[in-house]
Protein backbone atom coordinates (compact mmCIF):
# COMPACT_ATOMS: atom_id res chain seq x y z
CA UNK A 1 0.00 0.00 0.00
CA UNK A 2 0.88 3.46 -0.91
CA UNK A 3 1.81 5.88 1.60
CA UNK A 4 -1.19 8.24 2.37
CA UNK A 5 -0.35 12.02 2.90
CA UNK A 6 -3.43 14.43 3.74
CA UNK A 7 -2.31 18.07 2.37
CA UNK A 8 -5.68 18.92 0.95
CA UNK A 9 -9.13 17.96 1.85
CA UNK A 10 -9.34 16.34 -1.34
CA UNK A 11 -7.16 14.00 -0.82
CA UNK A 12 -9.62 11.72 1.04
CA UNK A 13 -12.70 10.28 -0.36
CA UNK A 14 -16.34 10.98 0.98
CA UNK A 15 -16.38 7.30 2.30
CA UNK A 16 -12.83 7.80 3.65
CA UNK A 17 -14.35 10.76 5.66
CA UNK A 18 -16.88 8.99 7.05
CA UNK A 19 -14.78 6.00 7.88
CA UNK A 20 -12.25 8.64 10.15
CA UNK A 21 -15.40 9.64 12.00
CA UNK A 22 -17.07 6.31 12.84
CA UNK A 23 -13.32 5.96 13.88
CA UNK A 24 -13.90 9.23 16.26
CA UNK A 25 -17.22 7.99 17.19
CA UNK A 26 -15.92 4.46 18.61
CA UNK A 27 -13.09 6.70 20.50
CA UNK A 28 -15.36 8.55 22.18
CA UNK A 29 -17.08 6.33 23.74
CA UNK A 30 -14.66 4.41 24.51
CA UNK A 31 -12.72 6.87 26.41
CA UNK A 32 -15.39 8.91 28.30
CA UNK A 33 -15.22 11.84 30.10
CA UNK A 34 -17.33 11.74 33.06
CA UNK A 35 -20.40 14.87 32.37
CA UNK A 36 -18.24 16.09 29.10
CA UNK A 37 -19.50 13.53 26.13
CA UNK A 38 -17.63 15.39 23.78
CA UNK A 39 -14.38 15.25 25.59
CA UNK A 40 -11.81 12.05 25.17
CA UNK A 41 -10.33 10.98 28.79
CA UNK A 42 -7.05 7.89 29.26
CA UNK A 43 -4.48 6.76 27.04
CA UNK A 44 -4.90 3.69 24.88
CA UNK A 45 -2.11 1.14 23.93
CA UNK A 46 -2.23 1.36 20.06
CA UNK A 47 0.37 3.41 19.19
CA UNK A 48 2.85 2.57 21.29
CA UNK A 49 5.14 1.58 18.21
CA UNK A 50 5.24 4.92 16.92
CA UNK A 51 6.64 8.82 16.92
CA UNK A 52 4.51 11.54 15.45
CA UNK A 53 6.89 15.01 14.85
CA UNK A 54 4.88 18.01 15.08
CA UNK A 55 6.66 20.80 12.57
CA UNK A 56 5.33 23.85 13.40
CA UNK A 57 6.57 27.23 11.70
CA UNK A 58 3.42 29.62 12.42
CA UNK A 59 1.59 29.80 15.66
CA UNK A 60 -0.50 27.39 17.10
CA UNK A 61 -2.50 26.27 20.08
CA UNK A 62 -5.36 23.94 19.63
CA UNK A 63 -4.04 22.36 16.37
CA UNK A 64 -0.77 21.10 17.49
CA UNK A 65 -1.60 20.41 21.04
CA UNK A 66 -4.35 18.26 20.05
CA UNK A 67 -2.38 16.72 17.33
CA UNK A 68 0.40 16.00 20.15
CA UNK A 69 -2.62 15.05 22.75
CA UNK A 70 -4.43 12.74 19.92
CA UNK A 71 -0.73 10.97 19.89
CA UNK A 72 -0.18 10.25 23.39
CA UNK A 73 -3.84 9.38 24.13
CA UNK A 74 -3.02 6.92 21.06
CA UNK A 75 -0.39 5.83 23.69
CA UNK A 76 2.20 7.30 21.07
CA UNK A 77 5.07 9.56 21.23
CA UNK A 78 5.42 13.19 20.36
CA UNK A 79 8.66 15.09 19.07
CA UNK A 80 7.54 18.99 18.65
CA UNK A 81 9.42 21.74 16.96
CA UNK A 82 6.90 25.19 17.71
CA UNK A 83 9.76 27.68 16.69
CA UNK A 84 11.35 27.98 13.32
CA UNK A 85 14.07 29.59 14.82
CA UNK A 86 14.93 26.27 16.18
CA UNK A 87 15.03 24.51 13.20
CA UNK A 88 18.09 24.30 10.23
CA UNK A 89 15.16 25.81 8.29
CA UNK A 90 16.27 29.26 9.92
CA UNK A 91 20.03 28.58 8.32
CA UNK A 92 18.81 28.11 4.60
CA UNK A 93 17.71 23.84 4.56
CA UNK A 94 14.71 23.30 2.13
CA UNK A 95 11.69 21.85 3.03
CA UNK A 96 12.67 18.68 0.68
CA UNK A 97 15.95 18.04 2.82
CA UNK A 98 14.08 18.28 6.40
CA UNK A 99 11.46 16.14 5.51
CA UNK A 100 13.78 13.49 4.14
CA UNK A 101 16.03 14.07 7.05
CA UNK A 102 13.02 13.80 9.74
CA UNK A 103 11.49 10.88 8.20
CA UNK A 104 14.42 8.86 9.91
CA UNK A 105 13.01 10.19 13.27
CA UNK A 106 9.10 9.62 13.19
CA UNK A 107 6.40 7.85 11.47
CA UNK A 108 4.23 10.47 11.20
CA UNK A 109 4.96 14.45 10.62
CA UNK A 110 2.33 17.05 10.55
CA UNK A 111 2.96 20.54 9.16
CA UNK A 112 2.64 23.96 9.44
CA UNK A 113 3.90 26.86 7.37
CA UNK A 114 3.09 30.34 6.30
CA UNK A 115 3.36 29.49 2.39
CA UNK A 116 1.10 27.77 -0.25
CA UNK A 117 1.78 24.69 -1.08
CA UNK A 118 4.87 24.04 1.23
CA UNK A 119 2.97 20.82 2.44
CA UNK A 120 2.41 19.55 -0.98
CA UNK A 121 6.06 19.63 -1.32
CA UNK A 122 6.33 17.76 1.93
CA UNK A 123 4.58 15.21 0.95
CA UNK A 124 6.52 15.00 -2.20
CA UNK A 125 9.77 14.21 -0.26
CA UNK A 126 8.46 12.29 2.22
CA UNK A 127 8.13 8.19 2.40
CA UNK A 128 6.35 8.52 5.89
CA UNK A 129 3.11 10.42 6.04
CA UNK A 130 2.56 14.29 5.80
CA UNK A 131 -0.75 15.71 7.50
CA UNK A 132 -1.44 19.51 6.28
CA UNK A 133 -1.74 21.43 9.69
CA UNK A 134 -2.34 24.78 7.80
CA UNK A 135 -0.26 25.95 4.56
CA UNK A 136 -0.62 29.84 4.57
CA UNK A 137 -3.78 30.64 3.48
CA UNK A 138 -4.40 27.84 1.18
CA UNK A 139 -6.25 25.08 2.92
CA UNK A 140 -6.46 23.42 6.90
CA UNK A 141 -8.07 19.81 6.01
CA UNK A 142 -7.91 18.62 9.79
CA UNK A 143 -9.69 21.78 11.14
CA UNK A 144 -12.17 20.56 7.70
CA UNK A 145 -12.48 17.17 8.97
CA UNK A 146 -13.65 18.58 12.79
CA UNK A 147 -16.15 21.15 11.15
CA UNK A 148 -17.78 18.39 9.51
CA UNK A 149 -17.56 16.00 12.64
CA UNK A 150 -18.69 18.61 14.60
CA UNK A 151 -21.95 19.45 12.24
CA UNK A 152 -22.49 16.25 11.77
CA UNK A 153 -22.55 15.62 15.68
CA UNK A 154 -24.59 18.07 15.78
CA UNK A 155 -27.49 18.40 13.10
CA UNK A 156 -27.23 14.21 12.21
CA UNK A 157 -26.29 14.69 8.53
CA UNK A 158 -24.62 17.27 6.39
CA UNK A 159 -27.05 16.77 3.68
CA UNK A 160 -28.99 19.75 2.55
CA UNK A 161 -27.53 21.78 5.53
CA UNK A 162 -27.59 25.48 5.44
CA UNK A 163 -24.38 26.80 6.68
CA UNK A 164 -23.34 30.49 6.45
CA UNK A 165 -19.95 31.43 6.13
CA UNK A 166 -19.37 34.63 8.22
CA UNK A 167 -15.65 36.83 8.10
CA UNK A 168 -12.45 37.06 6.15
CA UNK A 169 -13.28 34.53 3.95
CA UNK A 170 -10.79 35.55 1.40
CA UNK A 171 -7.64 34.62 3.56
CA UNK A 172 -8.84 32.13 5.82
CA UNK A 173 -7.62 28.39 5.24
CA UNK A 174 -9.76 26.83 6.73
CA UNK A 175 -12.55 28.14 4.99
CA UNK A 176 -10.91 27.23 1.43
CA UNK A 177 -11.11 23.63 3.00
CA UNK A 178 -14.83 23.63 4.21
CA UNK A 179 -16.15 24.59 1.57
CA UNK A 180 -15.00 22.08 -0.95
CA UNK A 181 -16.08 19.83 1.98
CA UNK A 182 -19.47 20.89 2.42
CA UNK A 183 -19.76 20.94 -1.65
CA UNK A 184 -19.39 17.16 -1.61
CA UNK A 185 -20.95 16.39 1.02
CA UNK A 186 -24.38 18.14 -0.67
CA UNK A 187 -24.84 21.20 1.66
CA UNK A 188 -25.83 24.27 0.74
CA UNK A 189 -23.35 27.10 1.35
CA UNK A 190 -23.96 31.09 2.42
CA UNK A 191 -20.98 33.35 2.08
CA UNK A 192 -21.61 36.29 4.19
CA UNK A 193 -17.80 38.40 4.20
CA UNK A 194 -17.07 41.17 5.45
CA UNK A 195 -16.65 43.40 2.95
CA UNK A 196 -14.02 43.00 1.02
CA UNK A 197 -13.26 39.37 2.12
CA UNK A 198 -15.17 37.70 -0.47
CA UNK A 199 -13.83 34.00 -1.67
CA UNK A 200 -11.26 34.36 -4.05
CA UNK A 201 -12.23 34.00 -7.34
CA UNK A 202 -10.45 30.77 -7.97
CA UNK A 203 -11.86 28.80 -4.88
CA UNK A 204 -15.62 30.11 -6.32
CA UNK A 205 -14.68 28.93 -9.95
CA UNK A 206 -13.53 25.18 -8.81
CA UNK A 207 -16.70 24.99 -6.80
CA UNK A 208 -18.68 25.04 -9.57
CA UNK A 209 -16.32 23.56 -11.67
CA UNK A 210 -15.26 20.73 -9.68
CA UNK A 211 -18.06 20.23 -7.40
CA UNK A 212 -21.15 21.70 -9.39
CA UNK A 213 -21.96 23.58 -6.76
CA UNK A 214 -23.75 26.76 -8.29
CA UNK A 215 -23.87 30.26 -7.00
CA UNK A 216 -27.52 32.37 -6.58
CA UNK A 217 -27.19 36.02 -6.19
CA UNK A 218 -29.23 37.05 -3.90
CA UNK A 219 -32.00 38.60 -5.56
CA UNK A 220 -32.43 35.23 -7.39
CA UNK A 221 -33.25 33.66 -3.94
CA UNK A 222 -36.67 32.74 -2.77
CA UNK A 223 -37.27 33.97 0.51
CA UNK A 224 -33.55 34.99 1.66
CA UNK A 225 -32.92 38.69 0.34
CA UNK A 226 -34.47 40.44 3.37
CA UNK A 227 -32.92 43.07 4.66
CA UNK A 228 -32.12 41.31 7.82
CA UNK A 229 -30.37 38.44 5.32
CA UNK A 230 -28.41 40.28 2.69
CA UNK A 231 -26.97 37.48 1.55
CA UNK A 232 -24.18 38.00 -1.01
CA UNK A 233 -24.97 34.11 -3.00
CA UNK A 234 -25.56 31.19 -1.73
CA UNK A 235 -24.29 27.85 -3.34
CA UNK A 236 -26.26 24.85 -4.30
CA UNK A 237 -25.22 21.68 -4.90
CA UNK A 238 -27.41 18.38 -6.38
CA UNK A 239 -28.68 16.80 -4.35
CA UNK A 240 -28.57 13.31 -6.12
CA UNK A 241 -25.80 12.66 -8.69
CA UNK A 242 -28.45 12.47 -12.14
CA UNK A 243 -28.44 16.16 -11.48
CA UNK A 244 -25.33 17.06 -12.48
CA UNK A 245 -26.87 17.45 -15.73
CA UNK A 246 -29.47 19.80 -14.46
CA UNK A 247 -26.09 21.80 -13.32
CA UNK A 248 -24.70 21.91 -16.57
CA UNK A 249 -27.61 23.71 -17.69
CA UNK A 250 -27.34 25.97 -15.28
CA UNK A 251 -24.03 27.11 -16.65
CA UNK A 252 -25.52 27.61 -19.86
CA UNK A 253 -29.10 29.11 -19.04
CA UNK A 254 -28.17 30.57 -15.53
CA UNK A 255 -29.27 30.42 -12.09
CA UNK A 256 -33.26 30.50 -13.08
CA UNK A 257 -33.52 27.10 -13.76
CA UNK A 258 -32.37 26.54 -9.94
CA UNK A 259 -35.91 27.77 -8.75
CA UNK A 260 -37.26 25.30 -9.59
CA UNK A 261 -35.91 22.65 -7.91
CA UNK A 262 -34.88 24.59 -4.96
CA UNK A 263 -37.05 23.85 -2.33
CA UNK A 264 -39.58 26.63 -1.14
CA UNK A 265 -38.45 28.04 1.82
CA UNK A 266 -35.08 26.17 1.53
CA UNK A 267 -33.24 28.81 3.14
CA UNK A 268 -35.58 29.91 6.02
CA UNK A 269 -33.37 28.17 8.45
CA UNK A 270 -30.09 28.83 8.74
CA UNK A 271 -28.33 25.47 10.07
CA UNK A 272 -24.49 26.85 11.37
CA UNK A 273 -22.98 30.29 11.18
CA UNK A 274 -19.45 29.45 11.01
CA UNK A 275 -17.74 32.60 12.04
CA UNK A 276 -13.95 33.75 11.22
CA UNK A 277 -11.28 36.62 12.27
CA UNK A 278 -10.06 39.19 10.34
CA UNK A 279 -6.15 37.15 9.02
CA UNK A 280 -4.31 40.36 9.81
CA UNK A 281 -1.20 38.01 9.29
CA UNK A 282 -1.83 37.49 5.78
CA UNK A 283 -2.54 40.97 4.89
CA UNK A 284 0.26 43.34 3.64
CA UNK A 285 0.60 46.54 5.86
CA UNK A 286 -1.37 47.50 9.31
CA UNK A 287 -4.81 45.80 8.34
CA UNK A 288 -8.02 47.92 10.08
CA UNK A 289 -10.66 45.54 11.49
CA UNK A 290 -12.69 48.41 11.61
CA UNK A 291 -16.01 47.47 9.82
CA UNK A 292 -15.40 43.92 10.83
CA UNK A 293 -18.61 42.38 11.15
CA UNK A 294 -19.60 40.82 14.75
CA UNK A 295 -21.66 37.85 15.89
CA UNK A 296 -23.56 38.11 18.39
CA UNK A 297 -27.07 37.31 20.48
CA UNK A 298 -28.15 40.33 18.61
CA UNK A 299 -27.87 39.12 15.51
CA UNK A 300 -28.79 36.34 16.28
CA UNK A 301 -32.09 37.14 17.11
CA UNK A 302 -33.47 36.18 14.02
CA UNK A 303 -35.73 33.55 13.53
CA UNK A 304 -33.45 31.93 10.93
CA UNK A 305 -30.77 31.23 13.73
CA UNK A 306 -33.20 29.59 16.26
CA UNK A 307 -31.49 26.47 15.73
CA UNK A 308 -28.32 27.83 14.05
CA UNK A 309 -25.40 26.30 15.43
CA UNK A 310 -22.23 29.02 15.94
CA UNK A 311 -19.09 27.34 15.07
CA UNK A 312 -15.62 29.30 15.16
CA UNK A 313 -12.13 27.36 14.37
CA UNK A 314 -10.93 29.69 16.95
CA UNK A 315 -8.83 31.91 18.04
CA UNK A 316 -11.48 34.44 18.46
CA UNK A 317 -10.84 38.33 18.87
CA UNK A 318 -13.61 40.53 18.66
CA UNK A 319 -16.27 38.64 15.59
CA UNK A 320 -17.45 36.71 18.30
CA UNK A 321 -19.31 38.08 21.39
CA UNK A 322 -18.66 36.43 24.48
CA UNK A 323 -22.06 37.05 25.37
CA UNK A 324 -22.49 33.85 23.19
CA UNK A 325 -20.63 31.45 25.78
CA UNK A 326 -23.87 30.50 27.17
CA UNK A 327 -25.89 30.05 24.69
CA UNK A 328 -27.02 26.70 23.93
CA UNK A 329 -26.59 27.12 20.08
CA UNK A 330 -22.66 28.17 20.64
CA UNK A 331 -20.83 24.85 19.87
CA UNK A 332 -16.63 26.35 19.19
CA UNK A 333 -15.62 24.45 22.15
CA UNK A 334 -17.32 21.48 21.27
CA UNK A 335 -15.57 21.79 18.28
CA UNK A 336 -11.87 22.40 19.72
CA UNK A 337 -12.72 19.48 21.62
CA UNK A 338 -13.87 17.23 19.04
CA UNK A 339 -10.19 17.55 17.41
CA UNK A 340 -8.56 15.22 19.58
CA UNK A 341 -10.94 12.11 18.15
CA UNK A 342 -10.50 13.63 15.05
CA UNK A 343 -6.93 13.60 14.71
CA UNK A 344 -6.78 10.05 16.64
CA UNK A 345 -9.21 8.82 13.83
CA UNK A 346 -6.50 10.44 11.48
CA UNK A 347 -3.24 9.44 12.38
CA UNK A 348 -4.39 5.90 13.37
CA UNK A 349 -6.00 5.53 9.70
CA UNK A 350 -2.82 7.10 8.22
CA UNK A 351 -0.25 4.73 10.33
CA UNK A 352 -2.48 1.44 9.34
CA UNK A 353 -2.92 1.01 13.20
CA UNK A 354 -6.85 0.96 11.92
CA UNK A 355 -6.15 -0.57 8.66
CA UNK A 356 -9.57 -0.59 7.00
CA UNK A 357 -10.15 3.51 7.09
CA UNK A 358 -8.62 4.75 3.86
CA UNK A 359 -8.37 2.89 0.62
CA UNK A 360 -5.03 1.86 -1.29
CA UNK A 361 -4.97 4.66 -3.53
CA UNK A 362 -6.04 8.35 -2.90
CA UNK A 363 -8.62 9.59 -5.18
CA UNK A 364 -8.14 10.41 -8.64
CA UNK A 365 -7.41 14.14 -9.35
CA UNK A 366 -9.95 15.56 -11.98
CA UNK A 367 -7.64 17.85 -14.10
CA UNK A 368 -4.28 16.40 -15.86
CA UNK A 369 -0.77 17.43 -15.00
CA UNK A 370 1.65 19.22 -16.37
CA UNK A 371 5.53 20.73 -15.12
CA UNK A 372 6.96 23.48 -17.23
CA UNK A 373 9.94 24.82 -16.17
CA UNK A 374 8.63 27.64 -17.72
CA UNK A 375 5.46 28.67 -16.13
CA UNK A 376 5.50 29.96 -13.27
CA UNK A 377 3.24 30.68 -10.34
CA UNK A 378 1.55 34.03 -10.18
CA UNK A 379 0.95 33.70 -5.88
CA UNK A 380 3.58 35.34 -4.31
CA UNK A 381 2.99 33.34 -1.43
CA UNK A 382 3.06 30.36 -3.41
CA UNK A 383 5.96 28.08 -2.16
CA UNK A 384 7.38 27.50 -5.64
CA UNK A 385 9.02 31.61 -4.90
CA UNK A 386 10.49 30.76 -2.09
CA UNK A 387 14.38 31.13 -3.08
CA UNK A 388 15.12 28.25 -1.26
CA UNK A 389 12.84 26.25 -2.77
CA UNK A 390 14.14 26.78 -6.20
CA UNK A 391 16.82 25.60 -5.98
CA UNK A 392 15.16 22.34 -6.60
CA UNK A 393 11.36 22.76 -7.31
CA UNK A 394 9.98 22.21 -10.77
CA UNK A 395 7.05 24.64 -10.75
CA UNK A 396 3.87 22.09 -11.84
CA UNK A 397 0.52 22.95 -13.09
CA UNK A 398 -3.30 20.53 -13.42
CA UNK A 399 -4.02 21.75 -17.04
CA UNK A 400 -7.79 22.79 -17.14
CA UNK A 401 -9.96 23.45 -20.60
CA UNK A 402 -12.73 26.01 -20.04
CA UNK A 403 -14.73 28.16 -22.58
CA UNK A 404 -11.98 27.21 -25.03
CA UNK A 405 -9.20 28.92 -22.63
CA UNK A 406 -6.77 27.20 -20.65
CA UNK A 407 -6.31 27.95 -17.36
CA UNK A 408 -3.61 26.55 -15.13
CA UNK A 409 -3.67 25.47 -11.43
CA UNK A 410 -0.53 25.20 -9.28
CA UNK A 411 0.24 22.04 -8.38
CA UNK A 412 1.17 23.18 -4.98
CA UNK A 413 -0.74 26.34 -4.25
CA UNK A 414 -4.17 25.54 -5.87
CA UNK A 415 -4.10 29.03 -7.16
CA UNK A 416 -5.22 29.27 -10.65
CA UNK A 417 -4.63 31.39 -13.59
CA UNK A 418 -5.87 32.10 -16.74
CA UNK A 419 -2.75 33.23 -19.26
CA UNK A 420 -3.93 36.01 -22.12
CA UNK A 421 -1.30 34.93 -24.17
CA UNK A 422 -0.14 31.31 -24.98
CA UNK A 423 3.72 30.90 -26.89
CA UNK A 424 5.97 28.04 -27.86
CA UNK A 425 9.49 28.62 -27.12
CA UNK A 426 10.49 26.77 -30.16
CA UNK A 427 9.06 28.51 -32.70
CA UNK A 428 8.93 32.10 -30.41
CA UNK A 429 5.47 33.08 -31.51
CA UNK A 430 2.56 33.35 -29.31
CA UNK A 431 -1.06 34.01 -29.94
CA UNK A 432 -4.24 34.33 -27.33
CA UNK A 433 -5.44 31.95 -25.36
CA UNK A 434 -7.55 30.07 -27.27
CA UNK A 435 -7.20 25.90 -26.85
CA UNK A 436 -7.97 23.84 -29.54
CA UNK A 437 -5.37 21.02 -28.16
CA UNK A 438 -5.63 17.86 -26.03
CA UNK A 439 -2.50 17.46 -24.75
CA UNK A 440 -0.13 20.25 -24.50
CA UNK A 441 3.32 20.80 -26.12
CA UNK A 442 6.08 20.88 -24.13
CA UNK A 443 7.93 24.09 -24.96
CA UNK A 444 4.84 26.20 -24.18
CA UNK A 445 5.05 29.43 -22.59
CA UNK A 446 2.87 31.90 -20.90
CA UNK A 447 2.44 35.65 -21.04
CA UNK A 448 0.05 37.80 -18.85
CA UNK A 449 -0.34 40.06 -21.66
CA UNK A 450 0.73 40.90 -25.17
CA UNK A 451 3.44 43.63 -23.88
CA UNK A 452 5.48 40.55 -22.05
CA UNK A 453 5.29 38.20 -25.22
CA UNK A 454 6.66 40.90 -27.12
CA UNK A 455 9.27 41.87 -24.46
CA UNK A 456 10.26 37.83 -24.51
CA UNK A 457 11.09 38.65 -28.22
CA UNK A 458 7.84 36.92 -29.45
CA UNK A 459 6.06 37.39 -32.86
CA UNK A 460 2.58 36.93 -33.43
CA UNK A 461 1.06 33.46 -35.10
CA UNK A 462 -0.58 34.47 -38.17
CA UNK A 463 -2.51 31.31 -38.55
CA UNK A 464 -3.89 28.85 -36.06
CA UNK A 465 -1.80 26.42 -33.68
CA UNK A 466 -1.50 23.30 -35.05
CA UNK A 467 0.11 20.52 -32.90
C1 LIG B 1 -7.13 28.53 12.33
C2 LIG B 1 -5.88 28.61 11.48
O1 LIG B 1 -4.77 28.48 11.98
O2 LIG B 1 -6.05 28.79 10.29
N1 LIG B 1 -6.86 28.12 13.65
C3 LIG B 1 -6.90 26.79 13.95
O3 LIG B 1 -6.08 26.02 13.50
N2 LIG B 1 -7.94 26.36 14.68
C4 LIG B 1 -7.98 29.73 12.25
C5 LIG B 1 -7.37 31.06 12.57
O4 LIG B 1 -6.21 31.15 12.97
O5 LIG B 1 -8.09 32.06 12.44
Amino acid sequence: MMVRHLVTIDDLSEAEIQAIFSLADEFLASMPSPGSPHRIRGCLPLADQFVLATLFYEASTRTRFSFETAMIRLGGHVLSSADPKTTSAAKGETIADTVRVLQNYADVIVIRHPCEGAVKVASEYSDVPIINAGDGGHEHPTQTLCDLYTLQREKGSLKNLNVLLWGDLKNGRTVHSLVYGLARFGARIIPLPAEGFGLPEHVTRRLLRDYDCVPLSNDELIDAGTDKFPVDVVYVTPEKPHQRSLFSDVKEKGTDVLRVRLPHNALSKIDACYVTRLQRERMPGDASAENYPMVDTEFLKDRRYRHSSVMHPLPRVTELGYDLDDDARAVYFKQASYGVPVRMALIAALLQIKPDVLGAVPPKKRHSLFARSTVHCDNPNCVTGLETEQRYLTPKFLVIIEDERLTIRCQYCEHESIPEFIGRSSTKKYEPNRMRWESLPDDITLFTDEAAAIAAGYQPYKQRLKV
